[in-house]
């Protein structure tokens, strides 16, 4: 098996129930991922359940108050997460007749979403083949493949990004994506991570060569 289809496998037996992985509404998973940008999965919970019900489409977001939002996002800090989407949610009324766009093209124009989180939105509602590299990614990738270049900097962002896009399963993005951002969660974490149980292991520079505790590389700035 190769490395995308050992991961899918582990996260099959592995993943944890989360509401967003639960639809398709390009919506919802944007409400999810901005939540999550900067906030554990634990926390992020009873955030997005409070503005899912509140908001359950683009519209009602929109038509919001800015004192609304920032009073529900109270407690996850970066405000500006809370204000750029009331910007965006605004556009996408005006201009795509509250239709929330699915394709990379369309997201990444939008205010507050990156590279990330447009690969997020669109593969995980529309299949479309863009790999996500974020945290986890960069941990996995650097461990199993003994790569030293740092990750924060342009060509360590360069050389992740093609890696993830070679090794993505193209007719499975989404559940790809997921499975890679599960796995760098609770499987190959950044301490301890859980190598005595670890389908990968057989094959991991880190594991192989006990660096884990030395990759990924950071620059120091
Ligand atoms: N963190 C960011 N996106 C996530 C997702 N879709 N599932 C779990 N954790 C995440």
């Amino acid at each position: 098996m190769n490395f995308s289809a050992e991961l899918i496998k582990w996260y099959n037996y592995n993943k944890r129930p989360l509401p967003w992985r639960e639809t398709r509404d390009p919506y919802l998973i944007w409400l999810s991922e901005i939540i999550l940008q900067q906030t554990r999965v634990d926390q992020g919970m009873p955030y997005y359940l409070r503005f899912a019900e509140r908001f359950p489409d683009v519209r009602s977001f929109a038509a919001a108050s800015e004192d609304e939002i920032l009073m529900l996002w109270q407690g996850l800090g970066y405000y500006s997460r809370g204000r750029n989407m009331l910007k965006t949610a605004r556009k996408v009324v005006e201009e795509y007749s509250g239709r929330f766009p699915s394709s990379y093209n369309e997201l990444i124009k939008l205010t507050g979403i990156g590279e990330y989180t447009a690969a997020a939105i669109s593969s995980f509602s529309a299949n479309e083949p863009k790999a996500v590299v974020d945290g986890n990614v960069y941990r996995l990738l650097s461990r199993y493949f003994g790569i030293y270049t740092p990750i924060n900097t342009g060509a360590g962002k360069k050389e992740f990004q093609a890696l993830a896009d070679e090794l993505l399963d193209k007719n499975n993005a989404g559940e790809n994506n997921q499975a890679i951002i599960e796995f760098g969660a609770l499987q190959c974490k950044p301490k301890n991570p859980n190598c005595f149980d670890c389908p990968l292991s057989s094959n991991c520079y880190a594991f192989l060569n006990n660096k884990t505790d030395s990759l990924p590389v950071k620059m120091k700035t």
